[in-house]
């Protein structure tokens, strides 16, 4: 059985867990755990204790991208989970902006404390990485995602530079991903690389396997018509069995992937566990 925990959401459901905007998940497979980012730092070891999680048993600590809302309870986690060995892409260590306020210009939104070499010589594991990986045995990252349909974007105003004149392409998004009996299970950091091409990526990196259920942030509160028709279009195309769209969605995407799969739509919010079986162990050849 492999469980999958929303340590860290917008919405909260039960007594004592906190809502923050931000996304931490945590993966269990019975035999290793990863922590998949870690919000925005407030709410992440509160809910993990409320929800019986200990973050110290982190056998993997897997960034999705370096904006604030995920990387926010690093260093926290980081003093917890001493053996964890912490996986990120090389760009999420780059300073991050956002202009979604002009009139307020610039408002960085990466942390300070992202400091591979100083992990490092604190003793930790550190993989900085760009390519695909199998974090724990059984959960993969996807590493870089390529960019491969013309109607997705990062979903928002970022930049690499305070002046707001260097686009922030956010090579560092990636997302997590295993297989189970029903099909491969995706979870999306804020995919701003797009949940698409995001899907597509997976699917070539798994031989086309059919992808059943999808969760996390999918970044579409800035999209066109265009790209929702597209988007839409695609979830259909690939199969996605199951959904839910967390998180930095949006209101209006998340209620028009609703309204196109209602049978196939759930809500997560923190505290949400799933469950999955694990795929059938593979005979021995011969
Ligand atoms: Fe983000
Ligand atoms: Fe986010």
């Amino acid at each position: 059985m492999i469980t999958v925990t929303l340590l860290v959401e917008n919405t909260a459901r039960g007594a004592g867990i906190l809502g923050e905007h931000g996304l931490a998940w945590w993966i269990d497979t019975g035999t290793h755990r990863v922590l998949f980012d870690t919000g925005q730092g407030m709410a992440l070891r509160p809910n993990a204790q409320a929800l019986g999680v200990d973050l110290a048993r982190a056998d993997a600590i897997v960034l999705s991208h370096g904006h604030f809302d995920h990387v926010g309870g690093l260093e926290a986690v980081l003093a917890v989970a001493r053996s964890a060995t912490l996986y990120l892409h090389p760009r999420a260590v780059e300073k991050k902006y956002s202009g979604s306020n002009p009139a307020a210009g610039a408002r960085c939104i990466s942390v300070p404390f992202v400091e591979t070499e100083r992990f490092r010589r604190e003793g930790r594991r550190v993989i900085v990485a760009s390519e695909p990986g199998e974090v724990v045995p059984g959960v993969w990252v996807t590493g870089e995602i390529p960019r491969t349909n013309d109607f997705e974007d990062t979903g928002g105003p970022f930049f690499l530079d305070a002046a707001l004149k260097q686009p922030d392409p956010l090579l560092d998004d990636q997302a997590i991903y295993f297989r189970t009996c029903d099909g491969v299970v995706v979870v999306l950091g804020c995919a701003h690389a797009g949940v698409i091409n995001t899907l597509e990526r997976i699917a070539g990196l798994t031989g086309g396997a059919a992808i059943h259920t999808v969760v996390g942030g999918m970044h579409l509160e800035n999209a066109s018509p265009r790209r929702m028709t597209a988007t839409l279009a695609a979830l259909r195309r690939l199969g996605v069995k199951r959904m839910s769209p967390v998180h930095c969605t949006g209101w209006a995407a998340t209620a028009a992937i609703q309204r196109e799969f209602p049978e196939r739509c759930f809500r997560c919010a923190a505290s949400t566990v799933l469950t999955f079986a694990e795929p059938p162990v593979a005979p021995p050849v011969g």
